[in-house]
């Protein structure tokens, strides 16, 4: 009995106790939740910190603030030289430093085992070479030169120009400047012969699409390599043709039944139907003065890497699509990012507000005949190759950019 009443005074007095040790350690709790979401909050305000940090990029990833200062260890690398004398890795140096995403590795052209490039296959023409392989084998099976050349190979430091053909290289005398450099860039049909005295006379490689190659054989410069920049799958076509030395009713037009029966009996019959002429926007040279020895395949990863990545044009899920393709003078610039130790550019540069300055050094089109460009955006072009000249990645001699 005793022993029950005390039993029952003990509850009474522990209960309280309880309740107090129940509100103690919640209160506690609360607090150590508190803290946790106070230092929740530091936690997100040291990543904010953190995106401050980040947000010293732009949005594709380029150092917002861009000059043509040089870290120490570049200015130890380079600060020596001589003035003119090449110095080995600056492009890729400097870009990787304004650009850090940058890779390296990306060949110019493409061999037969360009099937180890993972970024190329999955994606069809412009990006890459899904759907073309077949083709692509038949070409490079053929060429059996899938380099500059060993004169050039053994280069151990090269300096490339890429000239554009804008209206801007005209009467500025840069011939001699630009033939001084180790590899000289030509795009589509840009002539030499009458315009040395401002666009040089070498021409390492001519890059070029099919609507835009010299029609005129005699109007090839003696030598120099043949690259073809394919933006959709029957330019692949219109080369192994080249290659294979398809005259095709030499002189008259090209009849879509000869082309069908002419693929036919090298490619098989599926490449019979889809190879049209009517596939090009423009009439297309019908022949190629050139060795197949002399023609290359430029590595599609520059279409690719200059739209989606350095330019930040649309993806479109992989596919050509409206404002999604980069210019060619863009996509060779990339190439030379690639695979040159230093990079200048001239003839570069479309200046909208002056439509009636001449479109190319060489013709009397006017700006105005580009305004609209349904597969380019010039303007965001522009603002990558800015970037490109402002942090001194490449030089561009005519200040057009
Ligand atoms: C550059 O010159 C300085 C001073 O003359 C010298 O100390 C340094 O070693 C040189 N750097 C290189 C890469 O040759
Ligand atoms: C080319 O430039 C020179 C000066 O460098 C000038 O005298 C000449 O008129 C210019 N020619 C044309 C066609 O603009
Ligand atoms: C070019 O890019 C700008 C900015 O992203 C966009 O507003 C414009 O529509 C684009 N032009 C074309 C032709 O796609």
């Amino acid at each position: 009995m005793f022993r029950m009443k005390s039993m029952r005074s003990f509850m009474f007095l522990i209960c309280p106790v309880m309740v107090l040790v129940f509100f103690y350690y919640s209160s506690g709790r609360l607090q150590l939740k508190n803290s946790v979401q106070k230092s929740q909050a530091d936690l997100d305000s040291l990543l904010s910190v953190g995106r401050v940090v980040a947000s010293v990029y732009d949005k594709q990833g380029f150092l917002l603030k861009l000059d043509k200062k040089l870290p120490l260890e570049l200015q130890y690398k380079y600060g020596n030289l001589s003035k003119g004398e090449c110095k080995q890795g600056f492009a890729q140096a400097k870009m990787t430093l304004i650009y850090p995403k940058f890779s390296k590795p990306a060949p110019m052209f493409l061999d037969p085992n360009y099937k180890r490039l993972s970024k190329i296959s999955s994606y069809p023409p412009p990006f890459g070479v899904r759907t073309q392989e077949r083709i692509i084998d038949n070409i490079l099976a053929a060429t059996r030169s899938y380099s500059l050349g060993p004169e050039l190979d053994s280069i151990p430091c090269k300096k490339c120009i890429i000239i554009g053909n804008g209206g801007i290289l005209f009467n500025k005398s840069l011939g001699t400047k630009i033939d001084q450099y180790d590899v000289v860039v030509r795009l589509n049909e840009a002539p030499v012969a009458g315009f040395e005295k401002d666009v040089g006379s070498k021409t390492t490689m001519r890059i070029t699409y099919p609507e835009g190659a010299i029609q005129r054989a005699e109007r090839y410069e003696k030598s120099s390599l043949f690259v073809l920049s394919a933006f959709k799958s029957n330019d692949f076509k219109w080369l192994r043709h080249m290659v294979y030395k398809d005259r095709l009713t030499p002189g008259g037009p090209l009849t879509v039944n000869q082309i069908q029966t002419d693929a036919f009996e090298t490619c098989g019959p599926e490449y019979s139907l889809s190879w049209r002429m009517d596939g090009f926007w423009k009439s297309v040279a019908r022949v190629v003065p050139r060795a197949p020895q002399d023609m290359r395949i430029l590595n599609p990863y520059f279409i690719q890497e200059a739209s989606f990545r350095l330019i930040g044009l649309p993806h479109n899920n992989g596919l050509m699509g409206r404002g999604n393709i980069p210019t060619l003078g863009t996509v060779a610039i990339t190439m030379a990012l690639h695979n040159c130790d230093e990079v200048a550019v001239a003839g570069f540069g479309y200046d909208m507000n002056t439509p009636h300055a001449p479109l190319h050094y060489y013709e009397k089109l006017r700006m105005s005949a580009i305004k609209e460009s349904w597969t380019h955006n010039i303007s965001r072009e522009k603002e990558f190759l800015r970037k490109l000249v402002k942090a001194g990645v490449i030089e561009d001699l005519t200040h057009g950019i």
